[in-house]
């Protein structure tokens, strides 16, 4: 038991990964606050109560856990969850901020509130959730805060809200790494791949059909994406990084799935462009040296579409 006598909230701990990964932490000794008010996948209400059948399993098994049904979205709430761990179990160690929806539409026909939901639970539940914890943490001197971000942060068709609040969610991570290393708490982001009822859905399985019936995947893409992969080949990295001795391991994101795991590194510098003398680069500099000298070697993120083609597009 590697975890023993620490106290963790895992939110949205009732289902998929957040429950994969309360599962792991108790296991591993931990006592576990489940946060899920049991949302459906869109986040709308339901009368399921996943947290209670999570904390019963933990306790059926030996483990210590209580439930917490309230919304990361809510900064108030978020406070009290974070109380209920110290009240319930001493301290609050760990925080897995796992909690997630999505509302799906291409941005120009996204509404404000699918905005606004989407970065609420994701980007602002973790800060809520950071905030309240680490204000703890950092008087004890020791904190693991585990965040769950996406490859979405790549940017991804019709999740504009979701690539956002998960690329927000690396800047955050990284951010609360610098502010937060000298009290001895480190922050990392997972960007996972596992099969959810957020992910393993009709729609899905219908779009990587498409993409490979129109060539954009190959058959061993569309294999591989196929493949069956439970949220449990993600709990083990995110219970690693808890470990007290992975306090060299701070501000990092890892992709992580069945059978792969592989780290990024983001910020660096590429190609650069000096401009001697008064240090003003005219339109005429950037028309000239632009393309071939600070994009040269930088992969387009989308293919050029000449002016008729978009015409057409937009049509
Ligand atoms: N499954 C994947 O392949 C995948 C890929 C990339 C990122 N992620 C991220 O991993 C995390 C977990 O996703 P999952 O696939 O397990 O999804 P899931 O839908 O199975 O579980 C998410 C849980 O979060 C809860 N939740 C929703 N809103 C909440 C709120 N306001 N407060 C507290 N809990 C709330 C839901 O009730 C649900 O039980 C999410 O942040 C998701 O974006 C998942």
């Amino acid at each position: 038991m590697k975890l023993k006598g620490k106290a963790a909230v895992v939110t949205g701990g009732g289902r998929g990964i957040g429950r994969a990964i309360a599962l792991e932490l108790a296991r591993q000794g931990a006592a576990v606050v489940i946060n899920d008010p049991g949302l459906g996948r869109s986040g709308e209400l339901t009368t399921e109560r996943p947290a209670d059948e999570v904390a019963a399993e933990i306790v059926q098994a030996g483990g210590r856990a209580v439930a917490n049904h309230e919304s990361v979205a809510d900064h108030q709430k978020a406070g009290q969850m974070v109380q209920q761990c110290i009240d319930s179990f001493g301290s609050i160690d760990i925080l897995i901020n796992s909690a997630g929806v999505v509302r799906e539409r291409m941005i120009w026909n996204m509404t404000e509130d699918e905005f606004d939901t989407v970065i609420g639970v994701h980007l602002k539940g973790m800060w809520n959730m950071s905030h309240h914890a680490i204000r703890h943490m950092r008087k004890q001197g020791f904190g693991r805060i585990v965040s769950l971000s996406s490859d979405a942060f790549k940017g991804t068709f019709g999740q504009c809200n979701y690539a956002a609040a998960k690329a927000g969610i690396i800047g955050l991570t990284r951010s609360i790494a610098k502010e937060t290393a000298k009290f001895g708490i480190t922050a990392n982001a997972l960007c996972p791949v596992a099969d959810t009822r957020m992910t393993a859905t009709p729609e899905v399985a219908a779009n990587r059909k498409r993409k490979l019936e129109s060539g954009l995947i190959t058959q061993a893409q569309y294999d591989a994406a196929m493949q069956a992969k439970g949220p449990e080949y993600v709990a083990p990295l995110a219970a690693y990084l808890c470990l007290d001795d992975a306090d060299f391991i701070n501000g990092q994101t890892f992709h992580v799935e069945k059978g792969v795991i592989n780290t990024y590194y983001f910020g660096e510098d590429r190609n650069s462009m000096f401009k001697v003398g008064d240090g003003l680069f005219t339109l005429e500099d950037l028309e000239e040296c632009l393309p071939r000298a600070l994009l040269n070697g930088i992969p387009p993120i989308v293919p050029v579409v000449k002016r008729d083609q978009a015409q057409k597009a937009g049509a």
